[in-house]
């Protein structure tokens, strides 16, 4: 089955075309076309994740799926979450938002956090929902140059090291995308798609 990834993100792309079984041949926006801008103004990973999609889904006609991520931390009331991207503003970029997140935690003991991802898929005009959620903590400096966005200050519960100093194989064997693509490609296999 062809399915797209709605997504502008070369480093989910990669991630998730790896955990895919054979039987589903991933296209990006660019090998339909599609060099939009996605939208993604809703106030939860859930409503993000089916905006992406259906953008794609009603414009396109295409089977696809999206996918949107939170980090979540304890200590501040589950923030940065579905502002994860743009938490330190609207054209901020990765390095920002970590330097804000450890300012934000500076001498904060309680350093728990988790990685939600909301995907959704639209093979019919009602989309499926798969989540995926990983617990941790928040390091006190950036560590590692692997992955990307908030993985240099990522630690998995069990580990001592972030996700930005696992291999790929390593951060996309148990990350919370490797969760919910789990559970989708189960959802898929349950019905012979
Ligand atoms: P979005 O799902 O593309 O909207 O991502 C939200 C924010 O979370 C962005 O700042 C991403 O860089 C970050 N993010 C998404 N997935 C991951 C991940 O697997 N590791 C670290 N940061 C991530």
């Amino acid at each position: 089955m062809d399915l797209v990834f709605a997504t502008n993100n070369q480093y989910k792309l990669r991630e998730v075309r790896k955990m895919l079984p054979p039987g589903i041949s991933l296209l990006s926006l660019k090998d339909i076309g599609c060099s939009d801008e996605l939208p993604e103004t809703g106030s939860t990973l859930e409503a993000n994740a089916s905006q992406k999609a259906r953008y794609v889904f009603e414009k396109y006609g295409r089977k696809c799926f999206a996918d949107d991520t939170g980090l979540e931390v304890v200590a501040l009331d589950g923030r940065p979450g579905v502002l994860s991207a743009r938490y330190s503003g609207t054209s901020c970029n990765a390095e920002d938002n970590l330097k804000k997140l450890l300012l934000e935690l500076k001498g904060e003991s309680n350093r728990m956090a988790r990685f939600k991802t909301v995907i959704a898929l639209y093979l019919t005009e009602i989309p499926v929902l798969f989540e995926g959620i990983i617990q941790g903590s928040i390091s006190e400096s950036a560590t590692g140059s692997g992955g990307f966005g908030y993985d240099p200050v990522f630690i998995p519960e069990g580990y001592s090291v972030s996700f930005a100093e696992m291999t790929p194989e390593q951060k996309n064997g148990m990350s919370h995308r490797f969760l919910a693509i789990q559970k989708f490609t189960g959802w898929l296999k349950d019905r012979n798609l």
